[in-house]
């Protein structure tokens, strides 16, 4: 069963000056439930703009994406709000955690939002699981690189989501701390049955996957 289809995927940015760039030049994909796929190719390929295209983060100019069998260009705010929150994990390069929130709620945050009661005792027991019990109250500027990667990971998975993307999650972070992150990131992939769709540059994490792509110029090669 597929949990996200694309299909014919275009993305142009505007440029100052009127240029336009072609950042996706028709893309298709389809991924299986629980698959854990790779995307790799060279700056400016297109991959960041592939995954926020394809979480809904940002729409095409045309093409489709189909999340969990839902349109998201056709599917109202409201419906694509709870398709975010619900059915989507994101984990981004640096980490983009809420200044103002500290790791325990940073990380409840998504089930609170999605009105579960156990959201922080949830949020608790995730932290707990990757190290970080005794940083609960710690804010974002207070924790290390790896901590603070450790800690968006658990708001990633805390929903369980179907779908897993993970935008260059090591690039930040020295060998020890990267290799920590994605040990961690397979093992909560594995644990709520997601798909991971992970962007590297790096070839050992690539060789993980059990499909790798290729971006260049915009297009799968
Ligand atoms: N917001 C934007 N406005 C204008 N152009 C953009 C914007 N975001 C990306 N681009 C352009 O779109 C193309 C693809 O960018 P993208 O960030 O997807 O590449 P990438 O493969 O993720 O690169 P990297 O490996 O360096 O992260 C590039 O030419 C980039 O300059
Ligand atoms: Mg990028």
């Amino acid at each position: 069963m597929s949990i996200l289809q694309a299909e014919n995927v275009v993305k142009t940015y505007e440029r100052p000056g009127s240029t336009t760039v072609e950042a996706l030049r028709g893309v298709n994909l389809t991924l299986a439930a629980g698959e854990f796929v790779a995307v790799t190719g060279s700056s400016g390929s297109g991959k960041s703009t592939l995954l926020t295209v394809l979480s809904g983060l940002d729409l095409p100019d045309s093409g489709r994406v189909l999340i969990a069998g839902t349109e998201v260009s056709s599917a109202p705010e409201e419906k694509l709000a709870s398709l975010r929150n619900q059915k989507i994990g994101f984990i981004f390069q640096d980490f983009h955690l809420v200044p103002s929130l500290n790791a325990w709620e940073n990380v409840a945050f998504p089930a609170e939002l999605a009105g579960k009661a156990e959201a922080r005792a949830q949020a608790r027991a995730l932290l707990e699981r990757v190290g970080l019990g005794q940083r609960l109250a710690s804010f974002p500027h207070q924790l290390s690189g790896g901590e603070k990667q450790r800690v968006a990971l658990c708001r990633a998975v805390i929903n369980r989501p179907a779908l897993l993307f993970a935008d260059e999650p090591t690039g930040n972070l020295d060998t020890r701390n990267g290799q920590e992150v994605v040990e961690l990131l397979l093992e909560l992939k594995a644990e709520s049955g997601s798909t991971l769709l992970l962007v590297t540059h790096s070839e050992a994490l690539a060789g993980l996957a059990g499909r790798v792509l290729v971006m260049s110029d915009g297009r799968f090669l």
